[in-house]
């Protein structure tokens, strides 16, 4: 595959790499770009961001879970491109040494362009921002104050400059590997079923460095011209499946946001802006996040093989574990819901707040006129293996006056809908206890009681 892009402000452009290798070791092995640390390999530590421009703006990412292949026509600045041309460092990094923001320094480059995205962005939620990046020895207070002394200065001109895409080579053809249009995408991936579409590659990147497994048809999705699109009509939300879901969290803050809260909690700022709706309910993992709550809220999926469309309500395309309502060749093009008053409230429940995927989730939606609940739907992600429906407990809800009492006279139907899984995260009678009282939960908020752990004092 041939790239082009800019490094650091330079231009680059590379005829035949294997797309598929990461931007982590091209930078390390081949640029010599060392400041870029590897920790993790995994999307976990953030040793190794970057920052990454295109027309979809500014943001951090893993250069780890980034392929060569996402690299075409875009911008990216490591670590050795935030200090001036003239040597003057970033605000931030002079910030960092300013408030001791490091000690061993392994994870300082990590924090130091993460930073300087937010700083470019005038980013308030420094927390949220980093919650991808992980120190061992400074602990977060020295970074925080870095963070703070910083956005007190402009960001520098050269970085800004540094991060516009490079223009797009008119006489270039979007390879094989890169379709241009959906259309082209269509075409190439029902001729070609065995291929391994890349959308984030926050999922694929870990068949590539630690499944070591090659992929050796594998269509890059982020050219695909409107597939990050997001309509918003009188009757319905429509997500392009290459909608990141940082764009998804955005969207979300106007509409339902306690759906946009929970997602703060998705992986990091550098995995939101990578990882995508599409890739995100693909494949029908249990514990995938953003399924509970599209499902709560009437979520459709839009599917496409060749030129033939068909749609289905998102929780039928969930057969049964690692069995999904796709055949070959066939691809997500979008997903939708429909506008709605906002009911909706999605509860992640994992060992830590930050960057760490769901032991279970569930999301409730319930609609309650003149103390009668008129409608109800709730979905369960971590409770059985795939993502489902609590139809027992929306029976036992609907129709029923919205007390205490209705309530507890539910919580006895979870048995019915939920035989919960029992792994590494947690065993069947943790599930099971916590899922009724994450009802309890939205009920008690309902009633305007604060039952989030930030909320309660003792
Ligand atoms: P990719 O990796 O590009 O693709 C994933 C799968 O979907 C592949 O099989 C691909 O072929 C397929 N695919 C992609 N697009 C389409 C399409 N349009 N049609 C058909 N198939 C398609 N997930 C969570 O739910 N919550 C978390 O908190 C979370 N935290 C994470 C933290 C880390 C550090 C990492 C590495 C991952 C985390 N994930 C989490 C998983 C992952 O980020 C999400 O599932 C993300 O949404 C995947 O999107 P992607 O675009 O990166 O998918
Ligand atoms: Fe840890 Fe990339 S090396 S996130
Ligand atoms: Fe050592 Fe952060 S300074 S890991």
């Amino acid at each position: 595959m041939d790239i082009s892009f800019r490094l650091n402000g330079e231009r680059v452009s590379l005829t035949g790499v294997d797309p598929t290798r990461s931007v982590l070791d091209f930078l390390r092995e081949d640029r010599g770009l060392t400041g870029t640390k590897e920790g993790c390999n995994e999307g976990d530590c953030g040793a190794c961001s970057v920052v990454v421009g295109d027309a979809a703006g500014i943001r951090p990412q893993n250069a780890c879970l980034m392929m060569l292949g996402h690299l075409d026509g875009k911008a990216l600045v490591t670590v050795e491109g935030l200090a001036a041309p003239d040597g003057t460092p970033h605000p931030v990094q002079q910030a960092l040494v300013d408030h001791h923001g490091s000690q061993c320094g392994f994870c300082t480059p990590g924090f130091a362009t993460a930073l300087a995205t937010g700083h470019l962005h005038s980013t308030k939620d420094i927390k949220a921002l980093l919650s991808g990046n992980l120190c061992r020895c400074t602990g977060y207070a020295p970074v925080l104050r870095a963070a703070d002394a910083a956005a007190t200065q402009a960001p520098p001109p050269h970085l800004k400059a540094a991060l516009e895409a490079p223009k797009a080579d008119a006489s270039k053809e979007a390879g094989p590997a890169c379709p241009g249009s959906v259309d082209a995408l269509a075409t190439l991936y029902a001729d070609h079923p065995e291929a391994t579409l890349i959308a984030g590659a926050t999922e694929v990147a870990l068949d590539v460095n630690k499944a070591l497994k090659d992929l050796p048809f594998p269509i890059f999705l982020g050219h695909v011209q409107g597939f990050d699109e997001v309509e918003i009509t009188e009757g319905r939300i429509t997500f392009g499946a290459g909608t990141s879901i940082e764009a998804l969290r955005q969207v979300m803050f106007d509409h339902h946001p306690g759906f946009a809260e929970m997602l703060t909690r998705f992986g990091s700022a550098q995995v939101r802006a990578a990882g995508t709706i599409g890739g995100n309910v693909a494949n029908g993992s249990p514990i995938a996040e953003t399924p509970p709550p599209l499902i709560a809220l009437g979520a459709d999926l839009h599917l496409r093989h060749r030129n033939t469309r068909r749609s289905l309500p998102l929780e039928d395309y969930y057969v049964a574990y690692g069995r999904q309502d796709r055949m070959e060749g066939e691809f997500i093009e979008a997903v939708s819901i429909p506008r709605q008053p906002d009911n909706l409230r999605s509860y992640k429940i994992a060992r830590r707040f930050d960057q760490d995927i769901s032991t279970l989730l569930g999301a409730f939606n319930i609609h309650v006129e003149v103390g009668k609940v008129q409608s109800a739907r709730i979905a369960f992600g971590g409770m059985a293996g795939v993502v489902k429906r609590a139809e027992a407990v929306e029976q036992a809800l609907i129709g029923q006056p919205w007390t205490y009492e209705t309530i507890t006279a539910a919580l006895e139907v979870f048995a019915t809908d939920f035989t919960p899984i029992s792994d590494l995260r947690a065993g069947v009678d943790y599930r099971r206890e916590v899922a009724r009282n994450l009802l309890l939960r939205y009920w008690h908020e309902d009633q305007g009681t604060p039952a989030a752990i930030e909320e309660v004092t003792p």
